[in-house]
C-alpha cells in the first residue's frame, strides 16, 4: 500500500517534515506492515530552492513545482501538508479539503477565529483528517510534566499559581529562521504571541484544562522593537486564573538574547514543579520537591520512558517531537482515526489569544463564561 505526500513550503518546518517522512519510511516505523511512504510532489514559489532539493533529491521526490495547484489537484496524493508563511494556510487548506485530502496544518491556523471555524466546516464536510502542528504535545519533557501534576500519589497539595516564560531570539533572517517575512503583518499577522506563544498557550491548556477551565484573562501586549517599525509584538504577559482559583503568568518574548528557551515553574501547597532551561533538544533541571524531598530527571531518562508508554517503535532519529507527530499522523490516516491535535484544538488556543489581544488593547480583564 502507498500513502502518497504533498509538501507545500519547504523552509524551515517543510524541511522538518520531510526529514520526518524520510526517517518514518527508511526505518519503518509506520504501525501497519507494507506501508510505503512517497513523497510525490513538493511546492514552493521560491524555485532556488526547488534547485537546490532536485540536485541530491534527498527526499526521493517525484516532481518539484512552483505551483501548489499542481500537488492540491494531483488524484494520486492522499496527504497535503501545508507550511508556508501562515497568510496561505486556509486557502491551501480548503482547495486541498475540498479534492478530499488529508491535511496537516502548521500552525498558527488561521488569520482569524472565523477562518478557522471555515476551515474547521471543511474538514467536516468534506470527511479529511487534520492534525495541526502544536508540537509540544510531543514532546517527551511536558508528557512527564503532566504525567507529574496529575500523579495523585504525590503530596503536593493544592496548586498555588506557576510562572511560564518562553524567550526566542527574533525569529528574522537567523541560521534558524532564515526568511523575513514574520515582520510582515499581512503574511505573519502578529509576532511572539500568535506565531510562536500558540505553543505555549496551547500547552497549558493541555497541562491544566483537565483539572479546571480557564476563568479570567488579563493581557498586555508590547510592541518594543524598532525590527518591525512597531507592528509586530515582541513581549506578551498573559495573566491567566483558572475556575479552582490557580493562577499565574505566561510570558513571551522576542528579544536578541536566546535562540529558544523555556522556562515553567508550578508552586504548591507542599512544593514545586520545575523545567528550567528547556531548548526542545536540552535542559538544564527537571526536578520537583515535596515536603524538602527533590526528585530529578533528565531528557534520556524521560524520553525512553515516554518511547515505552507510547509503544513508539525504536528509532534510530534524533527529530524527537518532530518524528513523533508526523508518525502520529501517517498511523491514524492509515488507520482512519482522528489525528491529534485537531483544528479544534487549535481554535481553542487561537481564540485565548485573540481575546488576549483584545484585553491589552482595551485594558480589561477578560471573563469566560
Ligand atoms: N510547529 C513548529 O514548530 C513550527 C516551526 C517553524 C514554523 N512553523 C510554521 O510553519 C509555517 C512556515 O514557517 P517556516 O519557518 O518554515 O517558514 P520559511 O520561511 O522557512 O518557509 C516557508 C516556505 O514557504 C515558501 N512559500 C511562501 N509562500 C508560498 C506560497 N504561496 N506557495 C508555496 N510556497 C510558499 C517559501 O518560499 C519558503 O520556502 C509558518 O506558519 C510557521 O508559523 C511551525
Amino acid at each position: 500500500m502507498n500513502i502518497n505526500i504533498g509538501v507545500i513550503g519547504t523552509g524551515l518546518i517543510g524541511l522538518i517534515h520531510l526529514f520526518s517522512l524520510k526517517q518514518i519510511k527508511e526505518e519503518n516505523l509506520i504501525s501497519k506492515n507494507g506501508v510505503n511512504i512517497n513523497i510525490k510532489q513538493i511546492a514552493d514559489i521560491d524555485e532556488n530552492k526547488l534547485n537546490k532539493l532536485k540536485k541530491n533529491n534527498p527526499y526521493n521526490v517525484e516532481r518539484f513545482t512552483t505551483n501548489p495547484e499542481d500537488l492540491i489537484y494531483d488524484n494520486s496524493i492522499d496527504i497535503i501538508y501545508i507550511a508556508t508563511p501562515t497568510k496561505f494556510h486556509k486557502e491551501f487548506f480548503c482547495k486541498a479539503a475540498e479534492e478530499g485530502k488529508n491535511i496537516f496544518c502548521e500552525k498558527p491556523i488561521a488569520f482569524s477565529l472565523d477562518d478557522i471555524k471555515e476551515m474547521i466546516s471543511y474538514e467536516k464536510k468534506y470527511g479529511i483528517l487534520t492534525q495541526t502542528g502544536l508540537v509540544l504535545r510531543y514532546c517527551p519533557i511536558f508528557w512527564k510534566f503532566k504525567e507529574i501534576l496529575l500523579d495523585k500519589n504525590l503530596q503536593f497539595g493544592e496548586r498555588l499559581s506557576f510562572i511560564f516564560r518562553d524567550t526566542q531570539e527574533w525569529p528574522l533572517g537567523t541560521q534558524t529562521h532564515p526568511s523575513e517575512w514574520r515582520k510582515d503583518p499581512s503574511l505573519a499577522y502578529a509576532g511572539c504571541l500568535y506565531e510562536h506563544g500558540i505553543h505555549d498557550v496551547d500547552l497549558l491548556n493541555y497541562l491544566f484544562n483537565e483539572e479546571a477551565e480557564i476563568s479570567k484573562l488579563k493581557a498586555k501586549i508590547r510592541y518594543v522593537s524598532q525590527l518591525t517599525q512597531g507592528s509586530i509584538e515582541d513581549v506578551a504577559i498573559l495573566n491567566i486564573e483558572y475556575l479552582d482559583g490557580f493562577s499565574g503568568n505566561l510570558i513571551g518574548i522576542w528579544n536578541n538574547a536566546r535562540m529558544d528557551e523555556r522556562r515553567f515553574e508550578v508552586s504548591f501547597e507542599n512544593g514545586f514543579l520545575v523545567l528550567d532551561g528547556y531548548t526542545g533538544f536540552s535542559l538544564n533541571k527537571f526536578e520537583y520537591l515535596i515536603k524538602k524531598k527533590k526528585k530529578r530527571f533528565t531528557m534520556k531518562d524521560v524520553t525512553i520512558e515516554y518511547l515505552e508508554q507510547k509503544n513508539y517503535p525504536k528509532t534510530t532519529s534524533n527529530l524527537g517531537p518532530y518524528l513523533y507527530e508526523n508518525l502520529s499522523f501517517l498511523n491514524s490516516v492509515l488507520n482512519e482515526e482522528k489525528p491529534y491535535p485537531g483544528l479544534e484544538i487549535g481554535y481553542k488556543a487561537h481564540n485565548i489569544i485573540e481575546l488576549a489581544y483584545q484585553s491589552s488593547k482595551e485594558n480589561t480583564i477578560i471573563n469566560f463564561n
